[in-house]
């Protein structure tokens, strides 16, 4: 929770314009990320399953953030979310891995 605050002022400082219709991470997962992340299609890590995301983890917010925007293996560039800001791409990485721990 703490980590997502200091996230979510660093994005806010970044980008003051667009933080103010920033949509929060169970927003952006609930509309954009859970049609693979929550049941696992294509290979996608599952939420809610820490096995699966606690290797991901390791490699860091900014490896993880710097992945799901240029996509991965199944996953396309962004997620599918096209319009999202880094704050948001990361305040949704950050909802599934408090949501798979
Ligand atoms: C079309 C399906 C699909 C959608 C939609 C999708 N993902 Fe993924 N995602 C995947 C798959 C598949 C992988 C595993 C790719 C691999 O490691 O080969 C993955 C992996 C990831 C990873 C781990 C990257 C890493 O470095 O290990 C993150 C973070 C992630 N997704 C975030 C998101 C976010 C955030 C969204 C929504 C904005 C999203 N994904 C939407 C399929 C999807």
């Amino acid at each position: 929770m703490k980590k997502t605050m200091i996230l979510a002022v660093t994005a806010m400082l970044m980008t003051p314009v667009a933080a103010m219709a920033e949509r929060d991470g169970a927003t952006v997962y609930n509309t954009k990320c859970l049609a693979c992340h929550m049941t696992g299609a294509a290979g996608a890590p599952k939420v809610g399953m820490a096995d699966q995301w606690a290797p991901r983890a390791a490699k860091g917010m900014d490896a993880l953030l710097a992945t799901a925007k240029s996509g991965v293996g199944a996953m396309p560039p962004m997620g599918t979310c096209m319009d999202c800001t880094d704050g948001e791409m990361t305040a949704a990485i950050q909802h599934m891995l408090d949501n798979s721990k």
